[in-house]
């Protein structure tokens, strides 16, 4: 048994219920642990009953994209539409061939998956394309050669869809997912311009997956924009009361087994504190936890994180790796940007702390940003946006000694209280 699962064995747990993965029909993490999402369901669920279209559904990184997608695309194939079950993956610059090859290669193993039958001809067309991606990563060497030019390439995913479809299926949804991966706005545009016509192929919902970066990219060519649907499905933080929902509802999944009683390793006060410090961004919240639980693995018996303890853990861990490794003015820079609350520009920076703008750049943003303390946001005409990272907020769960203090006393005295009331009892 490895190290890791001694310490969740310790709360009656199989393994990590912080898990970051998203949800999938295939895997270890089923699709019946997701909650909530209503309203995004709904909008999505429309878009693929037009039966043909484009769509992009943007979020910051780790409030619920791809799991939110995932979940819709298996309620469809419920209802009769053709999805393949791994959503693809289009986190690297590509061409448009390479994106059609991918495309092909995702429904050709869901094909055979499903074992689907189709016509013997065109399933060795596919079997021998397939072969292409299967050694190592696709190259653009590979899949520009002559022999596959385009025409070629779009012929053989229209006769596949229109095989795949009639008789059996409503349509074809695609996924695409962690387009915000790719670094350039401008690759993704040229991608898209790329394939516009393929993507305009009858039967098909095609949904691409990123962050806010993507809503500017797609809706600026008229071009592109025309032949999306004409508002993104934007994925916000799910409620307090959906991530409690959430948490419970892994406990019990990770359960060791059936009579055993499982100790639940945070107080909700705990998750309420993480829930406001990160805006409801899920991952970071299990992030947080996670990281949590490891600070206490040298314990033998389960700990419970409470808010207090939670305060001195995280607080502790960002003083250790970034805090006490910056200088005052450094210092200075990151407490502005972290008060700030939300990205910031280093003209505004500069006006706040007085440096000079040239400082702020290449200087105090250069630093911070290689030892991973900030990162840039978003560019939005000349303005660039920078913010800190996750684990940088965790400075601002440090309490100040009378705040320890004042909580000790508390909770000597509901100890107190509760040792008074049981001697009286006894009595
Ligand atoms: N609606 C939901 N119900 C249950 N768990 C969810 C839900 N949405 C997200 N999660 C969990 O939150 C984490 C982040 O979700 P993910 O879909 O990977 O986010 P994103 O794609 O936006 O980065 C994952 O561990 C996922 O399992
Ligand atoms: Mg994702």
């Amino acid at each position: 048994m490895s190290d890791y699962n001694v310490i969740w064995r310790r709360y009656g747990l199989k393994d990590n219920p912080y898990f970051v993965n998203p949800l999938s029909n295939i895997g270890d993490l089923p699709l019946s642990l997701f909650i909530g999402r209503q309203e995004e369901r709904r909008k999505l669920g429309n878009i693929i009953r037009l039966g043909e279209a484009r769509c992009i559904v943007v979020g910051e990184p780790g409030v619920g994209k791809t799991t939110l997608v995932n979940f819709v695309r298996q309620e469809a194939s419920k209802s009769q539409f053709f999805t393949p079950s791994r959503e693809i993956e289009i986190n690297r610059p590509m061409d448009g061939n390479e994106f059609i090859i991918l495309t092909i290669g995702a429904i050709h193993d869901e094909i055979k998956l499903r074992k689907i039958q189709i016509e013997p001809e065109l399933m060795q067309k596919l079997d021998a394309l397939y072969e292409l991606t299967q050694y190592g990563e696709l190259t653009p060497e590979i899949a520009n050669l002559s022999q596959l030019n385009r025409g070629k390439l779009m012929e053989l995913f229209r006769e596949v869809v229109g095989k795949i479809v009639h008789p059996r299926f409503k349509g074809v949804i695609l996924h695409y997912d962690n387009l915000d991966n790719m670094d350039s706005p401008n690759d993704i545009l040229e991608l898209l311009s790329d394939i516009r016509d393929f993507l305009l192929t009858t039967k098909v919902t095609f949904i691409f997956v990123g962050d806010n970066f993507l809503p500017p990219i797609v809706y600026v060519r008229p071009r592109i924009s025309q032949i999306f649907v004409n508002t993104p499905v934007e994925v916000k933080s799910l409620s307090y009361e959906d991530i409690l929902k959430i948490l419970n509802q892994r406990l019990e999944f990770m359960k060791l087994s059936g009579d055993v009683t499982v100790i639940p390793p945070h107080t909700e006060e705990a998750v309420k504190k993480l829930f406001e410090l990160h805006d409801g961004n899920l991952r970071e919240i299990l992030n947080s936890l996670t990281e949590c639980i490891n600070e206490t693995a040298a314990s033998n018996s389960p700990i419970l994180i409470t808010e207090d303890i939670l305060c001195d853990i995280l607080s502790r861990k960002v003083n250790e790796n970034y805090i006490n490794k910056l200088s005052p003015e450094d210092k200075k820079i990151l407490k502005i940007m972290l008060n700030k609350g939300s990205h910031i520009t280093p003209t505004e920076l500069s006006k706040i702390s007085g440096k000079s703008i040239q400082n702020i750049s290449s200087k105090y943003l250069q630093k911070l940003a290689r030892m991973g303390a900030v990162r840039f946001k978003e560019a939005d005409g000349r303005n660039r946006y920078y913010e800190v990272t996750p684990v940088i907020k965790w400075w601002k769960l440090q309490r100040s000694e009378r705040e320890k203090q004042e909580s000790k006393k508390k909770a000597q005295e509901q100890v107190e209280k509760i040792l008074n009331r049981s001697l009286k009892d006894f009595i």
